[in-house]
């Protein structure tokens, strides 16, 4: 960026009145006053729901893409949360927007006008806000998951029809270099084209552990690890083949996570929250807030707003989300996925392999150790962590030399904000950017294998909303046409 953009980018006049707003010192009013030329410039953007995800979000407003963006309102239901938001525009050398408290969403989009809303709120509150924006003719954008129902999944896709405004679902993993490269190979059609997935997720007791802690530990806000992070997996499968799922089986538990392992780890027993615990010196599961200046901020010292704890006991009794799931996917294109999920594993990552009718295709990435909130890199990536490899049916393996990036999410992160900010970003082969159908048959797996836990039946996953189209895939190898027959004189690998 110049540096005559990046002066224009501060050089304005606030009209932000600071009112003691019952006492809660949030700043209220009308947005910054521009000249006229930056305005028509840079697009607006409102955020709703500050916490530790929203963050990228607003340096990259304020920072990276300053040229091209603007804040124009911030809004939480936690008004220490608006004020540390604002502090964090100044900080960035930017005019601290205006801030609004949840019951006053509706009017912050009057007042701002934002081209954009960005939801970045717990998961279950996600289509409220969605709706609510393309209800006032704002484009939205949504973080991961799209929502946890599928009731909430209709209501979006239904006011998306009504309104004909845009939902964009930011799956920031489509992104990371060694994932699309997958998808490269994968429409290539070196290993033909794909009949079968084999896919397992792991979670290690670091970052998986914190799920327990937090909001996502209850269903009703998160829709439990199946909804609010397989999203991302399920996602990445429906989008590497191109495919839309049709039917779910699973099984879930819970059976780490609990007031009885509490015990076998030598516990006296849970405990309401790490910051009061009597046994923190002896849990291998303690999370200091007050210890890390981010983290008290952010929430320790924003409890007294909304009595919202960060670090919950991770044996509570009343988590009800599983920590050990497997679910088997059938798609429209015939092929069929094996997944699993487990969220107190060694190491964090994943392995897949991917069966095609000219070979196979073996990926596995080891992530480093992640905490939100933090300063450790989010889905970042181990050292020499990416292992790829392609195997034809008969014949030698060939390894694969992986695309690398760097920051969180493998570098995806960086690469999507590039898509989603730049006024005209590259075109892009492998399709990444998804809406709100892709956000559905994402979701919706994760709902059908939620329910299939409690029925134990399949579960059709297009029953389960109505109006659902198929989302744009990049065009994968065609499955009738003609195959090289193996070389029976091939080395076998
Ligand atoms: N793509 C990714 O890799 C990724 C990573 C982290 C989080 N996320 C997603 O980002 C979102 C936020 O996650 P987070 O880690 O920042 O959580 P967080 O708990 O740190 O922040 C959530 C914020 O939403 C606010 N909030 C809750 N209910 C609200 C409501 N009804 N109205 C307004 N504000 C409300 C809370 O006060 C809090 O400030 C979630 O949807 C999460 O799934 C995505």
């Amino acid at each position: 960026m110049s540096e005559t953009s990046r002066a224009s980018g501060v050089d304005r006049r606030a009209f932000v009145k600071t009112l003691s707003a019952a006492g809660l010192g949030l700043a209220l009013g009308g947005p910054p006053a521009l000249a006229a030329s930056t305005v028509r410039r840079r697009r607006r953007y409102a955020i709703v729901g500050l916490g530790a995800r929203h963050t990228m979000y607003q340096a990259a407003i304020e920072k990276d893409y300053r040229e091209h963006a603007e804040l124009v309102g911030v809004c939480d239901l936690n008004p220490g949360r608006v004020a540390v938001a604002r502090k964090l525009s100044a900080k960035h050398g930017a005019q601290p927007p205006p801030g609004y408290l949840h019951t006053d969403f509706d009017r912050m989009l009057a007042e701002t006008k934002p081209d954009y809303l960005i939801v970045t709120t717990v998961d279950a509150t996600h289509d409220e806000y969605l709706v609510r924006a393309m209800e006032a003719g704002v484009d939205t954008i949504t973080e991961k998951p799209m929502t946890t129902t599928p009731e909430k999944c209709q209501r979006i896709l239904d006011a998306r029809r009504r309104t004909g405004k845009q939902v964009r679902v930011l799956f920031n993993y489509r992104y990371s270099p060694p994932r699309t490269q997958v998808k490269d190979i994968l429409m290539s059609g070196e290993i033909g084209e794909i009949l079968s997935v084999d896919f397992h997720w792991l979670l290690n007791t670091s970052h998986g552990a914190d799920y327990f802690r937090r909001w996502h530990s209850q269903k009703r806000n998160s829709g439990g690890l199946m909804i609010h992070k397989a999203t991302h997996h399920f996602d990445l499968v429906n989008w590497w083949l191109g495919a839309v799922p049709v039917s779910v089986s699973a099984t879930g538990k819970r059976e780490f996570y609990t007031p009885a392992m509490a015990k076998r780890f030598g516990l006296q027993s849970h405990h309401e929250r790490c910051h009061t615990c009597p046994e923190q010196d002896r849990c291998g599961f303690f999370m200091s807030l007050a210890a890390n200046p981010q983290l008290k901020e952010l929430y320790l010292d924003q409890e007294v707003h909304d009595g919202y704890f960060r670090d919950r006991c991770v044996f509570r009794p009343d988590i009800d989300i599983e920590d050990t799931m497997n679910v088997i996917v059938g798609y429209d294109t015939g092929a069929t996925l094996s997944y699993s999920l487990n969220a107190f594993n060694s190491w964090e990552g994943y392995q897949i392999a991917f069966n095609g009718t000219k070979g196979r295709l073996e990926h596995a990435i080891v992530e480093s150790t992640y905490v939100s909130g933090t300063d450790t890199v989010q889905g970042g990536i181990a050292d020499d962590g990416v292992t790829t490899r392609v195997i034809p049916l008969r014949g030698a393996a060939r390894p694969v030399a992986p695309w690398s990036g760097t920051g969180s999410h493998g570098g995806g992160d960086q690469i999507m904000l590039d898509d989603l900010f730049l006024p005209q970003p590259p075109a892009d082969p492998y399709r990444r950017a998804a809406d709100e159908r892709a956000g559905a048959c994402s979701i919706l797996i994760g709902a059908a294998a939620n329910e299939s836990f409690v029925t134990g039946r399949s579960v059709a996953v297009q029953q389960q909303v109505h109006g659902l189209a198929r989302p744009d895939y990049s065009p994968m190898p065609d499955r009738t046409g003609p195959l090289p027959m193996p070389d029976r004189n091939a080395r076998r690998t």
